[in-house]
């Protein structure tokens, strides 16, 4: 019995000792969809995360010249670094592949030749 009371008291310390996360919530949020495959969301967290992305169909052309439709995709999302700063990171995203663009992302040096 001793040793039962022992392990809840111990339990409830470690309870007490553990940090409360809140959860986190969606504060607001849109999303809009184009009949042509084009869209638009944007949402917004209680802990500071934003992301907002729009696509748009463009006709592109493949290696062999026939024309297809891509979506160029552009946008953003935020959050608060361990530092307390919020880091933005932009992106396109087309036929050619991902580009994201941020303070927090090391740019590659140019080739020379
Ligand atoms: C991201 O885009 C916004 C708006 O176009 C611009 O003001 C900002 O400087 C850009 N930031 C980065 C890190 O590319």
């Amino acid at each position: 019995m001793k040793f039962i009371i022992v392990a809840a008291v111990a339990l409830v310390a470690v309870a007490a000792a553990l940090p409360v996360e809140e959860p986190v919530e969606i504060v607001n949020s849109v999303f809009e969809q184009q009949a042509d495959g084009g869209y638009k969301y944007a949402f917004g967290q209680s802990d500071g995360v934003k992301r907002e992305e729009t696509g748009v169909v463009k006709e592109a052309f493949d290696e062999d010249n026939k024309p297809h439709n891509v979506v160029v995709v552009r946008g953003s999302y935020s959050y608060i670094n361990p530092n307390g700063q919020e880091e933005l990171i932009n992106y396109t995203a087309d036929e050619e592949g991902f580009h994201p663009e941020g303070s927090s992302i090391p740019v590659a040096p140019v080739a020379r030749r």
